[in-house]
C-alpha cells in the first residue's frame, strides 16, 4: 500500500542513534536529545575522541551507549547500528551528523583528503542507512535524518570536494526518500548555513592548498585569503547556533510529516530563495561579483563569457 499520509512518530523511548556526538553541533545536539526527550541514545565518535564523552558528562547507562566509529573505516557504522540492536534490539532514528571540511581549490585536491571527506560526508552515511534501513522497514517506522549544509545546496570556490560530498549525500538521499516511503520511513536533510562556531578552525587543507594559502606569490592565494577570512568571519559573526539547528533538528524528528529538504538558518534560506527566483545565470553572474576581493582573484581577473 503506497502510504501518502503522516508517517508514523517515533516512539517515546525510540532508539536514536547519533555520528560525531562529541563536540560541535552533535554534542549540542546530544545534550538536546537527552534534555529535552525520553529516547535511547546511542551516540558514536571516533576512538581518540571517546574520552570526550565523560568530560562532557555522558556515560554508558540505562539510557545511553557510547559506541567508537570512523567514519573512513568501512564496516565501523555497520557494526555500531548492529552493536545498538544487540542492545536494544532496534535502530529508530539515524541521524548523520559527523562532517569534515576541507579547504582546496579543484586543482589542488589529493585523492588521499577528497577520499576522506567523501567518507565522512557520503560513504559512512550512507553504510549507516543501509544498515538501519531493514529494521526500520521490518517495523515499519523510522527517521533518517542527515545534516547536509547550503553546501549541499550550491558550492563555494576554494570548497569543491565539500560541496561534492554533500551534492553527494543530497543526491542519495532524495533517491532514498522516494524508495522508503511506502514502509513509513521518513528522509530529511537539514541545511544549515553557517552556524556560529569554531569549526573552521578544523578545516583541512591539502599540502598544494596550504602552500598557497601561505604563499602571496602562488596563483590561488587571494582565493584562498579572501575565502578563509570571510568563511571565519561569517562564522564568528552569524547568529545561528548549534542550540537553533538542534532545535530544528528535534522539530523534524518529532513531526509527522517532515520534509525532505529542511533549511537550517537564516542565511539557508536566503540562498535557496535567491537559487529559486533567479535565473540560473544571473544567479552565478550575483554571486561571482559578490565574492570578497574578486578583482583581485588570479591575474588581471576578467569575466569570461559563459
Ligand atoms: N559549522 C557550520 O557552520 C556548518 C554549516 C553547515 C553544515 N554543517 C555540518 O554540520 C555537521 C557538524 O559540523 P560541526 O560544525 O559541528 O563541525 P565540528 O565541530 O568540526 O564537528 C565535526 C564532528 O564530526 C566528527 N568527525 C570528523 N571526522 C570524523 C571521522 N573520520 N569519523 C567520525 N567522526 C568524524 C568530529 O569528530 P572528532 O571530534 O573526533 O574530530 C566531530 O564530532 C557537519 O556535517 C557539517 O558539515 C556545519
Amino acid at each position: 500500500m503506497l502510504r501518502s499520509g503522516p508517517y508514523p512518530a517515533l516512539p517515546a523511548d525510540a532508539v536514536v542513534l547519533l555520528t560525531g556526538a562529541t563536540r560541535g553541533l552533535g554534542l549540542v545536539l546530544a545534550r538536546a536529545l537527552r534534555r529535552d526527550t525520553a529516547f535511547r541514545l546511542v551516540l558514536t565518535a571516533r576512538a581518540s575522541s571517546l574520552p570526550r564523552f565523560a568530560t562532557e558528562g555522558f556515560s554508558d547507562d540505562d539510557r545511553t551507549l557510547l559506541l567508537p566509529l570512523d567514519a573512513t573505516r568501512p564496516g565501523e557504522g555497520r557494526a555500531a547500528v548492529a552493536a545498538a540492536e544487540a542492545r536494544w534490539g532496534r535502530v529508530d532514528a539515524l541521524v548523520n551528523n559527523a562532517g569534515l571540511a576541507l579547504r582546496a581549490v579543484v586543482e589542488h585536491l589529493d585523492d588521499a583528503r577528497f577520499d576522506e571527506v567523501m567518507a565522512v560526508n557520503f560513504r559512512a552515511p550512507a553504510e549507516l542507512i543501509q544498515a538501519a534501513l531493514p529494521g526500520m522497514r521490518a517495523r515499519r517506522l523510522g527517521r533518517i535524518l542527515t545534516i547536509s549544509s547550503v553546501g549541499g545546496m550550491m558550492a563555494m570556490p576554494t570548497m569543491a570536494a565539500y560541496s561534492a560530498s554533500k551534492f553527494a549525500i543530497e543526491g542519495l538521499c532524495e533517491s532514498l526518500w522516494y524508495e522508503i516511503r511506502p514502509w513509513g520511513v521518513a528522509v530529511s536533510l537539514v541545511e544549515p548555513g553557517f552556524i556560529n562556531s569554531d569549526s573552521f578552525t578544523r578545516t583541512r587543507r591539502t599540502p598544494a592548498s596550504q602552500a598557497s594559502e601561505t604563499d602571496p606569490a602562488e596563483p590561488y592565494h587571494v582565493h584562498y585569503a579572501a575565502m578563509g577570512a570571510l568563511i571565519a568571519h561569517l562564522m564568528r559573526r552569524t547568529w545561528a547556533t548549534p542550540e537553533g539547528v538542534a532545535a530544528t533538528v528535534l522539530r523534524t524528528l518529532r513531526a509527522r510529516s517532515p520534509h525532505l529538504r529542511v533549511r537550517a538558518t537564516p542565511d539557508a534560506l536566503l540562498f535557496d530563495y535567491l537559487r529559486r527566483w533567479l535565473p540560473r545565470r544571473l544567479y552565478h553572474h550575483v554571486l561571482f561579483h559578490a565574492l570578497p576581493e574578486v578583482r583581485r582573484w588570479g591575474p588581471a581577473s576578467r569575466e569570461p563569457r559563459d
